[in-house]
């Protein structure tokens, strides 16, 4: 009889993984990501949690916002990212006007979204507004995570991605917002790109986690757009990104050297042929 063991499979991430490590106090790290290549790294380095977020419009094709983001884009990617991981938890981005018509709408592009990308977890943007939306969506047994504060989807109405809820007005809503969210049974929510001391507020005031992005240090997590933190995107700088590559010179520098392997006849060398 052998006695190998098998190899051990890396415990899963599931929803009430990351409720429980803000009752624990550990900080959730989570991260985007919109193919299989990139998705297989950060599962393997251990990412806690990976969004297919409809940034991919941004980074992946080129466009100025992320509203012609469709469903099947937001599928396509989910899936080429669920194929890669073994261990995170994957939540797939409900793009603009896949949700917000009616909830009966918002419960088919969910359902979409779980059935044929294979996400464990859609996000949407809004509070209140879709609250009953997303009881609807939870009841049938999807988990959703919301996004409040800069929710870049409505950036027709915003006119800017300045920092949101610096009035006091605003501030009030967006806490009666995240309690809407967290009553409608969302699992957790994004805030992006508000106050410090608003996100530390909201995060004290829920039993659910937050994670932030450019909403300072008090959130339960923080994401970050994994081109911007690779340093891919040369010309984004906002203040709360920090770098931790600058892949564009790093592979400005080796494309540059390969066009000039191959112009002077360097590449392919004797090794790198067959005989
Ligand atoms: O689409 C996205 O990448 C996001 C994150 C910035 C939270 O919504």
């Amino acid at each position: 009889m052998s006695t190998q063991k098998k190899p051990s499979r890396p415990e899963k991430i599931t929803t009430q993984t990351v409720v429980e490590m803000k009752q624990r106090g550990d900080k959730i790290s989570m991260l985007t990501a919109y193919d299989y290549t990139m998705a297989g790294i950060m599962d393997a380095a251990g990412v806690e949690v990976i969004l297919v977020g409809d940034s991919a419009s941004n980074v992946m094709a080129g466009y100025d916002t992320t509203v012609p983001m469709t469903l099947d884009h937001m599928i396509y990617h989910t899936s080429c990212v669920v194929r890669a991981v073994d261990r995170a938890l994957v939540i797939g981005d409900l793009p603009f006007m896949s949700y917000q018509v009616t909830a009966k709408e918002a419960l088919i592009s969910a359902g979409r979204m779980m059935k044929e990308a294979g996400a464990h977890a859609i996000k949407l943007e809004g509070g209140k507004s879709v609250s009953s939306t997303v009881k609807r969506i939870v009841d049938a047994g999807i988990p959703v995570m919301g996004h409040l504060g800069l929710t870049p989807q409505s950036i027709y109405k915003f006119g800017t991605y300045k920092v949101r809820a610096k009035e006091e007005q605003e501030a009030k809503e967006l806490v009666e917002d995240a309690k809407a969210l967290e009553d409608a049974g969302a699992f957790s929510i994004v805030l992006e790109k508000i106050p410090s001391d608003l996100a530390k507020k909201v995060t004290e005031s829920l039993s659910i986690p937050t994670i932030g992005i450019g909403a300072g240090p008090h959130c339960d997590g923080q994401v970050l757009v994994i081109h911007d933190m690779l340093g891919l995107n040369k010309d984004f700088s906002p203040r709360f990104l920090r770098r931790y590559e600058d892949l564009h010179s790093k592979m400005t520098d080796a494309v540059s050297h390969y066009i000039s392997d191959v112009k002077s006849g360097d590449f392919p060398n004797e090794n790198e042929q067959y005989n």
